[in-house]
């Protein structure tokens, strides 16, 4: 992997690279992507951390359109993710948001989550975005517990501003361009106790409904594990690049008027992947 020498490379714990400048401030820009991308499918994470970044949501966009084809929103390319005074869903508030897949509910799936922060909480205001990484959460589950998810499929329903929705999803579905197994899963909220605005409707099936509190535990479990989660916490002017397609991702509360801004972009796989568990979409 050929990077400039004025470029750090360091492993985050227990996936991901950080890339850092070793001088004064390089633009973000600098980076080439395609060395970039390389490295985005070996490590799934990639933090980019100190370089002069976007000043405006359009310079955010521009740069994402040299990573492949942006998901367009109604609202557009870019969701500033800010705390609202009063929000109509969990997204905007300051809660917990529980491990989920990006466009689960929309009629394509994409590959890249593209986020730069505009502004980060000041410490111990907590915010951390939160990722799982599902091939390792298989990689390390014995035999029988791979067994037990294999046989469990959900049912998401999610009515927001910008979607109303039905899909469905095995718990181990195949990654769309690589074959191998990852885990989809949107994890109930339940056991939050603080506010949770607009909940989806989630119902899972293929075990006796005796067994299902066993299953959330242990994927839960095996989501949260020190051996396959990292949470992310922010600076101004960080940009990370996640895999939409093999980790999940959430974000843990904070507290409430902290400066937490950051923009969304999701850019597509080439060809776009499309979205087979979608069942309605409105
Ligand atoms: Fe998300």
């Amino acid at each position: 992997m050929e990077f400039e020498k004025s470029i750090t490379l360091r492993r985050l714990e227990p996936f991901g690279v950080v890339l850092e400048p070793n001088t004064e401030r390089a633009d973000v820009m600098t980076l080439n992507i395609e060395t970039l991308r390389e490295l985005f499918w070996k490590e799934h994470l990639l933090v980019l951390r100190g370089f002069n970044t976007f000043q405006s949501s359009q310079e955010l966009s521009n740069y994402c359109d040299m990573w492949g084809e942006i998901s367009l929103w109604p609202f557009g390319a870019v969701l500033e993710l800010m705390e609202q005074d009063n929000p109509q869903d969990h997204i905007f508030d300051h809660s917990f948001v529980p491990l989920h897949w990006d466009g689960m509910y929309r009629e394509q799936v994409p590959e890249y989550q593209i986020f730069h922060c505009v502004k980060a909480p000041l410490p111990g205001q907590g915010g951390r975005t939160t990722f799982s990484n599902t091939l390792l959460a298989l990689e390390f589950a014995p035999p029988s517990i791979r067994e037990l998810w294999s046989r469990v499929t959900g049912h998401y329903r999610r009515r927001m501003e910008f979607y109303n929705s039905k899909t469905v999803s095995p718990i181990i579905a195949e990654h769309p361009h690589r074959g191998h197994a990852v885990l989809r899963y949107n994890e109930p909220h339940a056991g939050w106790q603080g506010r949770f605005i607009n909940p989806p409707e989630l119902n899972f099936f293929g075990l006796p409904p005796e067994e299902l509190a066993d299953f959330h535990l242990g994927l839960k479990e095996a989501l949260y594990s020190p051996r396959n989660f990292y949470a992310h916490e922010w600076q101004s002017g960080d940009v990370v690049i996640a895999d939409n397609f093999t980790l999940l991702h959430g974000r843990e509360a904070f507290v409430s008027k902290s400066p937490r801004h950051l923009q969304r972009v999701q850019v597509h796989s080439d060809p776009p992947f499309q979205n087979s568990g979608l069942e309605f979409y409105k």
